[in-house]
């Protein structure tokens, strides 16, 4: 891809990883971000809308539109994860209340009129549970067409699921709203196929107390040298404020990750979408037809591919399936390094 700057959207459920992916974004040349949508999903809607607003005040960029979502999800009632992304969503990070104001406008018009004021220009990403950008779908159909690519983390193909035994978070929150949004791409009339990183692909990306370490250092930054046998919640002490932010924020979720029985590390799958939505070439993909399950007993919330066309339905997404997470982190860390270091010298 280009150097150019694309207009990009992002929905987002913050979330720990979501705050990376988002802080990938700002600190990418290629995205011009131009709204994000707040969902329910690994805490309330409105410590989500307060996350967003936090962070973006936080890296110095108060002027993106930040809208509410849903609730709850289109039909099911609203779970939440505070146990993987702590009480309010950011792990052990504590931000000050943000000083900036939501839209008047909710998320699935905010979806819209991006759309419509960049048509076939918008980069959509959604990292968390797709309620919405359903709801988006429903007010405009034609927003498929309007968009020039959708980055969808979710799902798991061929895969174990990381809140049922087979059903990936995005879409166990809120099924109804995820196969809605691929019968819709599917009926469309466009022909690019949303990219879809499930749970497959996006546990490659494993953040490690390394890996954060050598984010520190590109940031110019001191930092916390975690560890498995520090005491739950130290606090960061890195110099840097966004490096203290992602630090206190990632210890919570490595902690999570430890307890799962995981290592003490942590999948970062958001901010993977969001470089993926910035460069496609960082996966290999399969195309095939999708859907999710919704009635099953066991499997509420599993995403299927249709590898071998049994279903014979064309394809409507395509899934990722190899990536190398170390092109991915170099990048990551190269990028957030540089814009946390320009935020302590602003
Ligand atoms: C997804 O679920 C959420 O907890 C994460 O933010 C990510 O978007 C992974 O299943
Ligand atoms: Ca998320």
């Amino acid at each position: 891809m280009s150097g150019a700057s694309h207009p990009v959207f992002l929905d987002v459920d913050t979330g720990v990883d979501d705050a990376m992916a988002l802080a990938y974004l700002l600190a990418s040349p290629e995205a011009d971000l131009v709204g994000i949508a707040s969902t329910a999903g690994n805490v309330g809607v409105d410590d989500v809308c307060r996350n967003n607003l936090a962070l973006l005040e936080l890296c110095g960029t108060t002027g993106i539109p930040v809208s509410r979502g849903s609730a709850t999800p289109l039909v099911a009632p609203l779970r939440t994860a505070e146990d993987t992304h702590g009480p309010r969503g950011l792990g052990y990070a504590r931000l000050p209340e943000p000083t900036t104001t939501l839209t008047d406008h909710d998320a699935a018009q905010a979806w819209v009129r991006a759309a419509h004021d960049h048509p076939g220009e918008l980069i959509g990403i959604a990292t968390g549970p797709l309620t919405n950008l359903a709801l988006a779908l429903r007010a405009e159909p034609a927003l498929p067409r309007l968009l020039k690519r959708l980055v969808i983390m979710g799902g798991a193909f061929d895969y174990r699921g990381n809140t049922t035994p087979v059903a990936e978070w995005n879409v166990s929150v809120d099924p109804e709203s995820a196969a809605e949004t691929f019968s819709v791409w599917s009926r469309s009339g466009t022909e690019h196929l949303p990219i879809v990183l499930g749970l497959n692909l996006t546990e490659h990306a494993e953040m490690t107390p390394e890996l954060l370490r050598r984010l520190a250092e590109a940031a110019g930054s001191t930092s916390t040298q975690m560890s498995v046998s520090d005491v739950r919640g130290t606090a960061s002490t890195a110099s840097n404020p966004l490096i203290r932010v992602l630090e206190d924020a990632m210890r919570f979720y490595f902690e999570f990750h430890h307890d799962q029985g995981e290592g003490y590390l942590a999948h970062v799958h958001d901010p993977l979408a969001a470089a993926v939505a910035l460069d496609t070439t960082l996966v290999r993909y399969r195309s095939a037809p999708v859907d999710v399950e919704l009635t099953g007993t066991l499997t509420r919330g599993m995403t299927i591919a249709d590898w071998s066309g049994h279903w014979g339905r064309e394809p409507n997404a395509l899934i990722g399936v190899e990536v190398d997470p170390a092109v991915f982190f170099d990048r990551f860390i190269a990028r957030v390094g540089a814009f946390a270091a320009a935020l302590d010298h602003s």
